[in-house]
């Protein structure tokens, strides 16, 4: 370290050559090195100086500035630049009385609560939640003498409130020993938590500060949300504090990544000199992350201006207090309403759970809570449509001229007849029956009539993402003949009870494949929803023969449901092809009668 503390000083010198009289004590740099040795909080940091120091006893020059406060001011860069942490600073004051720390003059009561009202505030704000800011967090010492006065004045307000906001974006002083009373008062009593480590390095002692099991006053309840704000000028005890209720899980820490100061900051003399080092001599070490917040600063989950803080933990405690009755409403709906009752039911049970075991205590906000619903309701059913959505309000119909739909079904479908007079043909979506019907004769003049006079006939569904079910029974009633209804899958809807027989259609828009010609199914694991009903279908008939992969496993087009009056909505899928055993292919995906790739140079 001296060395740098040299080479800084050296290159100042330069420019101030009329320096003749060393001013300072020559043992000044050796006895300011052996302070930063000895009490400096991270001696690892510290490796090699003593060699440093050796060399720099012997070199005065940076002693010839006769300016105490601009040689403090070399001497404070050189150490930071070598420890690299700027909360190592000396200073030079001739005139500074060390402050000494009386022992607490027993004080009358008014007199105390008017000290203790000049540093905390406390208020309950509406929707019985309360705030409380503490711009000085006490110490143990403290603490007893006041504990009595402090429990009847502030905590017994607090313990009735439903949520708490516990503002320390003012907080930049405190007592290490004031750390476990507060976090305790936001702890179970059982079992006994290390709440963090303080390594001291004057003593080269490790302390592990407990959470404490007997405690003046009742605790605040832990299912309770607490709301921990934050500034830049959050400092020291404070960020431990923050940091403790973070990865405790206790609290959400909301405002400004906090200052990164220290547990404890000391000033000590150098020598017989009227220079002084400050420098942390303790630092914290988290149990649970092994890490700290000293330096970096405390990182808050919900990062807003210390401005802002208040206003979004207002915010986030009533979502939370809605959060109960979106999960039962959310249960309710899915076991009334989702195709496979067994599952619904089992769904809406764990789903309860969750919610009891303080799983969505921790939202934030709402897309916080659908994205966590979503993922819950996915893992919970194996069902990947059964998750949180979106209500976007259905676009007006647009007005097509026939010019224009023609346009649309030409990019819509792809055809073309192979070598043999095999017919292709892909579509990526299905449409809604009651939109194709008024356009159906355009699709047969444009698309059908194109490959209906082939021998045989490839329909490509790798692309084909599906959409609503409805045209289906008129597709699947092109490949069967016009004599003959056949009942081509049974469907069954939960919400209403229902079940609803699809059968092929006697009238169709221009003329049949008919049963007798072959066909084989394309597919691919991105073929979903509608397109999977109709490769369902076709198999299950033994019409199609299907080639390539297993399908996506989707579901029949799901049903959004508003979750009570709270603004998110739930698309659960109510329907489910009747068979006796088990979804058909929801979820699970259609069995193939082979499963290879299709070469891409055979997609058209
Ligand atoms: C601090 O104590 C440990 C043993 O507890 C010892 O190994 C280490 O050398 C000591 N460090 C200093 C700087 O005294």
């Amino acid at each position: 370290m001296a060395k740098t503390l040299f080479l800084v000083a050296s290159l100042l010198l330069l420019g101030n050559v009329s320096f003749l009289h060393a001013s300072f004590p020559p043992s000044l740099i050796e006895d300011l090195a052996k302070i930063v040795m000895n009490n400096y909080c991270s001696p690892e940091k510290l490796v090699g100086m003593k060699e440093d120091i050796a060399a720099a006893t012997s070199n005065t020059e940076v002693l010839n500035i006769p300016d105490g406060e601009l040689l403090a001011d070399v001497l404070s860069n050189g150490v930071q630049t070598t420890v690299s942490d700027p909360r190592l600073t000396v200073s030079y004051e001739p005139n500074y009385v060390p402050a000494v720390h009386p022992e607490m003059p027993p004080l009358p009561p008014e007199q105390l609560i008017t000290i203790l009202q000049s540093t905390i505030k406390l208020d309950i704000l509406e929707g019985n939640i309360g705030y409380l800011r503490i711009d000085h967090i006490i110490g143990e010492e403290v603490a007893e003498k006041v504990g009595a006065l402090l429990v009847d004045l502030v905590w017994n307000k607090i313990l009735p409130t439903s949520a708490l906001i516990f503002d320390l974006r003012y907080t930049s002083s405190g007592d290490i020993s004031g750390i476990p009373y507060i976090i305790s008062y936001f702890t179970e009593v059982e079992p006994v938590i290390h709440i963090d480590s303080i390594y001291d390095r004057p003593s080269n002692t490790t302390t592990k500060l407990m959470s404490m099991s007997t405690l003046l006053g009742e605790r605040y309840s832990v299912t309770k949300p607490l709301i921990v704000l934050t500034s830049k000028n959050t400092k020291g005890i404070s960020e431990d504090v923050a940091y403790c209720f973070q990865n405790l899980k206790r609290a959400t820490i909301v405002g400004e990544k906090t200052a990164g100061g220290s547990v404890k900051v000391d000033k000590l003399k150098v020598g017989d000199t009227d220079f002084y080092v400050t420098l942390p001599t303790a630092k914290s070490i988290n149990p649970i992350t092994g890490s700290t917040w000293e330096l970096t600063g405390v990182t808050p989950d919900v990062e807003v201006s210390a401005e802002d803080a208040l206003a979004t933990a207002i915010r986030i405690i009533n979502l939370r207090a809605q959060v109960p009755s979106i999960i039962e409403e959310s249960a309710i709906l899915i076991a009334n309403n989702y195709a496979f009752e067994s599952v619904g039911a089992d769904v809406a049970e764990k789903l309860r759970e969750l919610l009891a075991n303080g799983e969505f205590s921790s939202v934030v906000c709402k897309e916080s809570l659908e994205t966590k619903l979503s993922a819950d309701l996915k893992t919970l059913s194996g069902d990947k449509s059964l998750q949180t959505a979106t209500n976007t309000p259905a676009l007006p119909p647009m007005e097509y001229s026939p010019e224009m739909y023609i346009e649309l079904i030409k990019i819509s479908f792809h055809t073309d007849v192979f070598e043999n007079n095999i017919g292709y043909l892909r579509f990526d979506m299905f449409g809604d029956f009651e939109e194709v019907k008024p356009i159906a004769q355009i699709i047969v003049e444009h698309i059908w009539n194109k490959v209906v006079n082939t021998n045989a006939m490839i329909i490509d569904l790798r692309n084909n993402l599906g959409g609503p079910t409805t045209a289906i029974a008129g597709f699947c009633s092109y490949f069967f003949d016009g004599d003959k209804e056949i009942l081509l899958d049974k469907l069954y809807d939960r919400s209403s009870g229902t079940t609803t027989e699809l059968r092929t259609l006697d009238e169709l828009t221009g003329a049949r494949y008919g049963s007798k010609k072959s066909l084989i199914i394309l597919t691919s694991k991105a073929t979903a929803s509608a397109a999977e009903e109709f490769v369902y279908i076709m198999k299950k008939l033994g019409r199609a023969m299907i080639i390539g992969e297993t399908t996506a496993g989707g579901s029949h087009p799901p049903k959004v449901f508003p979750v009570g009056e709270s603004n998110i909505f739930l698309s659960i899928p109510t329907v489910h092809s009747e068979t006796s055993a088990g979804p058909a292919w929801e979820g699970v995906a259609v069995n193939l009668v082979s499963e290879y790739a299709v070469p891409s140079s055979q997609n058209n």
